[in-house]
């Protein structure tokens, strides 16, 4: 624990250390959700650059990890720091940059990529020759045949679908290596940055000239950005990404430990890959009900990179937590979760829509599963900062925040502190349909692993 205290600060120097016991102590008198700005909580600079290399749905904001690990009130430096549902590795370039290991999980193995990436260093002159390589052979190559993106020909104009497999077909050839890596997450954004797509929508929807009325101040942009596409040269722009994020990878990673990065693709078996209680703290914002379809807005980049055909989609959706399609046939079976407020919120919802009650209890349940994995490999007092987001169901309100503490609570898990923060841009978050909303408020709970856990 730091011992640093507030008054010991001068010149008003911020101790996030002071501030959480702070936190926590009001918390413990009258426990009640606390409101941050965690903007505002922030002592260390933040490597934007870094946390910014490729877009990604609901990306966590970089303030909260670096708020609870800048200092060593639930975990020290040396430890190991988990993030189940590590997306882009915002929570794992937060614990690398304090000093901690760290092991990540995610289903989408572009998020995977993206998160490598971002806790390596890659050197400025291998990337300078891989791209002088690039520039003059691709060029050269005559596509026979195309990577398989699912409707390629409907997203991108047949020019720029050539320039794109020439550019893939040289990555390819590269042996395998950081700056390969480095090399495809900036392939991966050029792809989608070219595409038809309209770029402020996470899941690609084609871009229309007539998309705003005449006088919206997007309605010239889009204009021309439809018209700068048919022209567009793709190589210059991909190269263009490769000099614009160089910076960001090339230089070390402050406080970063020699350690290699583990990360593994389901958040439900991370406990076979992990001692018990070897991890120290858990760090994550798990997926939302339904309200992002990570494998929907990646799907141009997977299939540019060759991580998951057209036709495997479907099937890596299928490894979604709070995903939306379900066969109609299983829709009746709903287990009980075991927390009686939210199984009768299910049971309410399958009355008016079996669907989407379906789609709510697989969510809780398998949120239930990865928090009993979590309470496996956490070690005793040991902590779990869970970031969530109350959603909508069938037009009611679905406190995500309430039944996942409580999921906890029924695990063992002590509730010590909760935070709310308004979010003003979590990355192009998106509606889910018309029975759901724009979650516009994020929780911060955290939990501690308590004597009387299950899995003590
Ligand atoms: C809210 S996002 C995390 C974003 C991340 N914090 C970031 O800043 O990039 C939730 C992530 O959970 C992943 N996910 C969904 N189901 C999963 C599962 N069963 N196992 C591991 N990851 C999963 C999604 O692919 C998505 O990347």
């Amino acid at each position: 624990m730091c011992h640093i205290l507030p008054h010991v600060l001068n010149c008003g120097e911020y101790c996030s250390c002071a501030r959480l016991q702070q936190l926590f102590a009001t918390y413990e008198r009258r426990p009640r959700a606390i409101a941050v700005d965690f903007r505002k909580e922030t002592s260390r600079r933040i490597d934007r650059a870094r946390h910014y290399l490729h877009s990604y749905p609901a990306k966590l904001l970089a303030e909260i990890p670096n708020f609870f690990l800048s200092n060593t009130v639930l975990s020290r430096p040396g430890e190991l720091v988990l993030d189940p549902f590590c997306g882009t590795g915002t929570v794992l370039l937060e614990a690398a940059r304090h000093g901690r290991k760290c092991i990540g999980a995610d289903s989408n193995p572009l998020a995977r990529l993206i998160a490598r990436v971002k806790l390596n260093t890659v050197r400025e002159c291998e990337v300078r020759s891989a791209i002088q390589n690039i520039r003059r052979v691709a060029p050269t190559i005559m596509p026979k045949r195309f990577a398989d993106v699912v409707n390629i020909d409907y997203w991108y104009h047949p020019h720029v679908k050539k320039q794109l497999q020439q550019i893939a077909t040289v990555i390819d050839r590269m042996p395998a290596s950081a700056v390969k890596d480095y090399v495809r997450v900036c392939f991966s954004q050029c792809a989608r940055d070219v595409s038809k797509a309209d770029p402020r929508l996470s899941v690609p929807v084609v871009l229309r000239n007539d998309q705003y009325p005449v006088r919206h101040p997007l309605a010239d942009r889009t204009k021309r950005r439809i018209a700068r596409l048919r022209r567009i040269n793709v190589l210059n722009k991909f190269c263009g990404v490769v000099e614009e994020n160089l910076r960001c990878v090339t230089e070390p990673i402050a406080g970063k430990r020699r350690a290699n990065l583990t990360l593994i693709s389901n958040a439900a078996q991370i406990s076979t890959g992990l001692e018990p209680g070897s991890v120290q703290l858990v760090i994550t914002s798990p997926p939302y009900l339904g309200a992002q379809k990570y494998i929907r807005a990646s799907s141009l980049s997977l299939g540019w990179l060759g991580l998951c055909r057209a036709d495997q989609l479907k099937a890596l959706e299928r490894k979604s937590i709070g995903r939306e399609h379900f066969p109609k046939d299983t829709c009746a079976v709903l287990p009980a979760i075991g927390i009686a407020a939210a199984d009768r919120r299910v049971a309410d919802t399958a009355r008016q829509n079996p669907v989407r009650a379906k789609i709510a209890n697989a969510y809780l349940t398998e949120m239930k599963g990865v928090i009993q994995q979590l309470a496996k490999v956490l070690s005793a007092r040991g902590y779990l900062v869970l970031i969530v987001g109350n959603n909508h169901l069938c037009g009611k309100s679905f406190p995500t925040e309430h039944y996942l503490r409580r999921i906890a609570e029924s695990e063992g898990f002590v509730t010590r502190l909760r935070l709310v923060d308004t979010i003003r841009s979590r990355g192009l978050m998106t509606k889910r349909n018309k029975t759901a909303n724009v979650i516009s408020r994020e929780w911060v709970l955290v939990l501690q692993k308590s004597s009387r856990s299950k899995t003590k």
